[in-house]
């Protein structure tokens, strides 16, 4: 009995040490987006998003929803929705030149994620992970992925997620991913080729890399960057980074 006391406390105290899962993606200049899109970030009040949100080589035009207040430099605007500030490729320099920096990271990340080998776990569930609990490492869906009831992404502080979705992501309305064990959002990466979408009141975590949209519709909250090479649309939802 001591002796496996004393084990599962060394094997805890070690866990807490040697980070599980793949190396961390690095976002680069995209990490300092909540929101970053190429072709547009539009939003139905109220929303909350806290942190910066960026839209390029689309101009400011590709912002909708914010009711934006530009500032007297025009190197940026400011919402009601946003905590934070907005930037878009038609404004003043050096906005431009900084959002193709942050782009051309968000499509490195992207293709850094995506093309991760030797996955620790292929095509699980065969995509509908339903209730299942996610340990650190490389996932690998050639399918979509569906969340039909909560999952859990269970592991400690410095383990890693990265989850390859070769299809669309769909979380159904009012379900959860729930971390546990002190995950961090900031370690989980889901790289999705295809559309992303939250149903009314479900809840994200993680960084989304996404090929094309991210959707989150009425009341989601998101505890995400959500950083996409088309458009970004939230309906009423929340984000924070
Ligand atoms: C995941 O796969 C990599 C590469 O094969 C391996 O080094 C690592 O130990 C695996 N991780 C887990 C948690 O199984
Ligand atoms: C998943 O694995 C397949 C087979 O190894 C690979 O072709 C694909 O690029 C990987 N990534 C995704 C996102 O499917």
């Amino acid at each position: 009995m001591i002796s496996n006391l004393f084990t599962i406390s060394f094997l805890a105290a070690l866990s807490g040490v040697v980070a599980v899962g793949p190396a961390a993606v690095n976002l680069g200049t995209a990490g300092n987006y909540a929101i970053l899109s190429e072709s547009g970030v539009s939003i139905v009040p109220p929303s909350v998003i806290t942190g910066s949100v960026g839209v390029s080589p689309i101009a400011a035009t590709g912002l909708t929803g914010f009711s934006l207040t530009l500032d007297p430099t025009g190197q940026f605007s400011t919402s009601g929705q946003v905590v934070g500030e907005l930037f878009a490729a038609s404004y003043t320099v050096p906005t431009p030149a900084t959002l193709t920096v942050a782009i051309g990271d968000m499509v490195a990340a992207y293709n850094d994620a995506v093309g991760r080998v030797n996955a620790n776990f292929s095509n699980l569930a065969s995509g509908a992970i339903d209730g299942l609990i996610l340990a650190p490492g490389l996932y690998n869906w050639t399918t979509g992925v569906s969340i039909g009831s909560d999952v859990t992404i269970a592991g400690g502080p410095t383990d890693t997620w990265i989850f390859q979705v070769s299809g669309t992501l769909t979380i159904a309305g009012a379900k959860k991913m729930v971390l546990a064990g002190g995950a961090l959002a900031s370690n989980i990466v889901w790289v999705v080729a295809g559309a992303v979408t939250a149903g009314p009141g479900s809840h994200l975590e993680g960084v989304i890399l996404g090929k094309t949209s991210i959707t989150l519709e009425t009341g989601t909250t998101a505890n995400s960057r959500l950083l996409s090479q088309t458009a970004v649309a939230l309906q009423k939802a929340t984000v924070t980074n």
